[in-house]
């Protein structure tokens, strides 16, 4: 009992299950960088308040840096059933290398839960940064495939029937300019994120005047946690995290749904590169999408997560409960998950071959009904009349069994004579979608606007 932090009141052994069920040594031992770089953050504001002399600081450095090499390497030997966590296991291997009166003086004023929060914040902030440069990645390979195939024009889609014709560039935009509110949220997240819990001690604070902007400064962090109480009790940075990543999957995910359904037979818009498809173990001809479906079936676990986490602290007490750890576990999967699934999402459109005349042979005129009515709002005849006569022009052609640019000019003249000989103009899908020019259409113009919103958001 006595290898026990809290050794010093008690005086039974723990069941061995309960031994197991308590630790989190084999998960957050990936703290080790940020534990000990916290450690020595620590230690030195410690010297400056006379806790520890110079010299103590040097040991104790040394003696943490040394462990910080034996993570490196490999080589650090976990105690089972001793090293409850990184923190305790840390310190019982400071105790070695430099002996116990030494070690025994670096965690004074400085409990777990403090410690805990500070290596999670400073993890998750070096991860967020990391998922920033994906993010920013997948933005740059959107809006340089839409530059480049602003040309084609396919199906846009509303209740997943056809509605009006599209750019294809427009459609990736629809996604890209999402993606770029992800990354402008993200940066947000960040900054609450860097935030120093460290020397707030177990709840109610440091009693040795520490100089907490000094160790936030040194660890990289951009302000205080102001409260001891709550800085201890915060797990909001990983829910805020889980919840900006189920915002980001959201979408991800419906955009792995869209192409999914692109790239059916029946649609043929786009193929996946075989970097990003399986195949079949039985159907020779199979091809299929597995990388967008693990997208889409991954944004389920990561919500799982979200709603997990806050069930876990919505009825906690005041401050440090044991139930906080179990934030760091999915708090990991979250990360990976989310940046595997962004890089994944980078490389299927990178590598994605498009057919620009499957989506244009799947346009129909009917779809330049709007066009039609608009043709005669031009002229002057109000929209709802409009909207009606050209109602009547897509009933005649299906009268008719004709697609509706085959009508001749006296039949479309029989339905309103103000339909003038310009009329066959209408049925262009081109200048269709050229005449969306207002800002946010799928025009070239506006479309390319959109493209320089998005790098603007990069910066
Ligand atoms: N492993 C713990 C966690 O992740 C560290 C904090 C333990 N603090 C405590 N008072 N038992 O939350």
């Amino acid at each position: 009992v006595e290898s026990k932090l809290w050794g010093g009141r008690f005086t039974g052994g723990l069941d061995p299950l309960m031994t197991k069920y308590n630790e989190s040594i084999y998960y957050d031992r990936a703290f080790y960088a940020q534990d000990i770089r916290g450690s020595i953050a620590y230690a030195r504001a410690n010297t400056n308040t006379g806790i520890l002399t110079k010299d103590e600081f040097a040991v104790i450095e040394k003696g943490l840096l040394e462990i910080l090499k034996e993570w490196e390497n490999d080589t650090f030997e976990i105690i089972p059933g001793a090293d409850e966590d990184i923190h305790t296991a840390n310190e019982r291997r400071l105790g070695e290398i430099i002996g116990k009166d030494i070690a025994g003086k670096l965690h004074t004023g400085r409990s777990r839960n403090d410690q805990v929060a500070t290596d999670m914040r400073l993890w998750l902030r070096d991860e967020l940064r990391d998922l920033e440069k994906h993010l920013i990645e997948l933005l740059k390979v959107t809006g340089s495939r839409a530059e480049a195939e602003v040309e084609h024009v396919m199906p846009g889609y509303t209740h997943l029937q056809r509605a009006q014709p599209v750019r294809w560039s427009h459609w990736m935009m629809s996604y890209g300019l999402s993606f770029s509110t992800d990354l402008e949220r993200l940066r947000e997240v960040i900054k609450r994120v860097n935030r120093s819990p460290l020397g707030c001690g177990a709840l109610a604070g440091n009693p040795f005047q520490i100089d907490r902007v000094a160790i936030a400064e040194e660890l990289g962090f951009e302000g205080l946690l102001y409260n001891s109480l709550s800085a201890v009790a915060d797990r909001d940075f990983v829910v805020e995290t889980m919840q900006w990543a189920a915002m980001l999957m959201q979408h991800l995910s419906r955009w792995s749904e869209d192409l999914i359904v692109y790239s059916t037979a029946e649609f043929g818009f786009v193929k996946l590169s075989d970097a990003y498809s399986t195949g079949s173990s039985l159907m020779p001809q199979k091809k299929n999408c597995d990388s967008l479906e693990l997208i889409r079936g991954k944004t389920g676990r990561i919500f799982g997560q979200m709603t997990g986490l806050m069930m876990t602290i919505k009825g906690l007490p005041s401050t440090y409960n044991k139930d906080l750890q179990e934030s760091v576990e999915p708090m990991f999967d979250c990360i990976k998950t989310v940046s595997d699934s962004i890089q994944i999402a980078t490389g299927v459109l990178s590598t994605l071959t498009i057919y620009p005349e499957k989506m244009l042979a799947a346009l129909s005129p009917d779809m330049l009904a709007t066009d039609l009515a608009e043709y005669l709002v031009r002229k002057g005849v109000p929209f709802r009349s409009a909207h009606h006569i050209s109602g009547r022009v897509v009933a005649l052609a299906e009268d008719e069994k004709k697609p509706m640019d085959e009508l001749s000019l006296q039949q479309i003249q029989s339905v309103d004579e103000r339909f003038g000989d310009d009329v066959t103009g209408c049925f262009d899908y081109q200048r269709s979608v050229e005449l969306k020019n207002s800002k946010g259409g799928t025009s070239i113009s506006a479309v390319k606007e959109q493209i320089q919103i998005l790098l603007q958001v990069i910066g």
